[in-house]
């Protein structure tokens, strides 16, 4: 136990010191050595996060000695965590360009694009928008769940749309599109198994993690949200705020480190420990005018809609309040993105989701890298 987390950290170190000065001796082209740090980058998470993940939280866990010394080799290998922090907390800062087209019939539609600024602090950061090979690359062999109402499918849909090719994906999206059920799809080339779990309420979530844990399975990513059918079906903010506690509850037994975290946050220092990448999607903006049914427009307004947050909050299940769960924030993407983005005043255009799960895919990348 104790040797494999030092072996972890050892690996890290190695890769960090030796993988540069190797590539430094060969004939690298322009355009490889200025995709170099991503390609570190997506070697570390490839080579060392996704896969072992969760074997390595265990020996973390298991044996403080060892976890001590593991992350201080590697906390002088790579730089600064604050950094990191801060870039984890720029992630969301994405601007969306929604043009205007007319079209020969006269009709106008909306072309939508987004981007990380590039510049000011956030292009420091070197986000990335990764193609269908460095997506491949990092999610061959995982396991991902995604868990969680109607948001949660668009978000299955993106990360599927960046692996597979547009005819695969006519399927795939006629499957995943019916209506309230589970969905499963194996990407043969790169390994990759994807489980789409219909799970609209918390306690439907709460559920998942049990059943995660008495199977001993846990998946190389997770993201999970409820709050819309709870909103609609059940319309009670305390309600919704004692089953996101049940919920943490499962999340933080399903993932041992996350209860020590305390009000301010995860510790961070030399003796830093994260729990595996599991997001939370939140919420998107919802425009009241815009829904569709009578019911929706009543009980899904902004008093509960904010009610809703507030609990969401207190819950303390996010990570940015001492919790588990990394936020994927879909309520700043969609406020961003605007009424333009969306139909039906919940449901939004695809760029959305799709810088959704940019987000996450550098949050994984970032969280890799200062996890050794
Ligand atoms: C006009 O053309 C667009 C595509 O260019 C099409 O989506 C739309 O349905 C058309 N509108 C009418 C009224 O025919
Ligand atoms: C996935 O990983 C396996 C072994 O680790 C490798 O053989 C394969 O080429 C990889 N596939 C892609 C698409 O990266
Ligand atoms: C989700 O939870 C609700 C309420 O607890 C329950 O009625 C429903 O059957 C569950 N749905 C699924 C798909 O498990
Ligand atoms: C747990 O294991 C059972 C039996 O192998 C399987 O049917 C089920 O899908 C698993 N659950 C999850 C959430 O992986
Ligand atoms: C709302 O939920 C709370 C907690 O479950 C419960 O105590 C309360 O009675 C509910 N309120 C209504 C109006 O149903």
């Amino acid at each position: 136990m104790m040797l494999g987390a030092v072996q972890l950290g050892v690996l890290a170190a190695c890769i960090v010191l030796f993988v540069p000065m190797g590539m430094a001796g060969w004939h690298l082209s322009r355009n490889k050595m200025l995709f170099f740090s991503g390609a570190l980058f997506i070697s570390l998470a490839v080579g060392v996060h996704l896969s072992p993940y969760f074997p390595s939280i265990s020996d973390f866990m298991s044996s403080p000695a060892s976890s001590t010394s593991s992350s201080s080799s590697s906390s002088a290998a790579v730089d600064s965590g604050n950094n990191r922090d801060s870039c984890l907390s720029l992630l969301h800062e994405i601007v969306f360009d929604v043009d205007p087209v007319s079209s020969v019939n006269g009709s106008v539609y909306y072309l939508k694009s987004w981007g990380w600024p590039q510049t000011g602090p956030v292009s420091e950061c070197e986000f990335q928008k990764l193609g269908r090979p460095d997506t491949s690359d990092l999610l061959n062999g995982s396991w991902v769940v995604v868990a969680g109402d109607s948001q949660a499918r668009l978000v299955a849909l993106a990360l599927l749309s960046l692996v597979l090719d547009s005819e695969r994906m006519d399927s795939v999206r006629g499957d995943l599109f019916k209506r309230h059920s589970n969905y499963q799809i194996v990407v043969s080339d790169i390994g990759m198994k994807l489980d789409f779990v219909w799970a609209p309420f918390a306690s439907n979530l709460t559920d998942l993690m049990v059943e995660l844990k008495q199977n001993s399975s846990y998946p190389d990513v997770l993201v999970m949200g409820s709050g819309l059918w709870h909103m609609l079906h059940v319309h009670n903010a305390s309600d919704y705020g004692v089953s996101l506690e049940l919920l943490k509850g499962s999340v933080t037994s399903l993932l041992p480190l996350s209860p020590e975290l305390g009000d301010d946050g995860p510790v961070t220092g030399s003796v830093s420990f994260r729990p595996p990448p599991f997001f939370w999607l939140g919420m998107p903006m919802l425009i009241n005018s815009m829904l569709n049914t009578k019911e929706k427009r009543e009980r899904m307004d902004d008093a509960a809609f904010n009610a809703y947050e507030i609990e969401l909050h207190q819950s303390k299940i996010l990570r940015q309040f001492g919790g588990p769960l990394l936020l994927l924030d879909i309520h700043s993407l969609t406020r961003n993105c605007g009424k333009r983005c969306t139909e039906d005043g919940m449901h939004y255009d695809a760029a959305v989701y799709n810088a959704a799960i940019h987000i996450m895919l550098n949050a994984l990348l970032i969280e890799s890298h200062q996890k050794l």
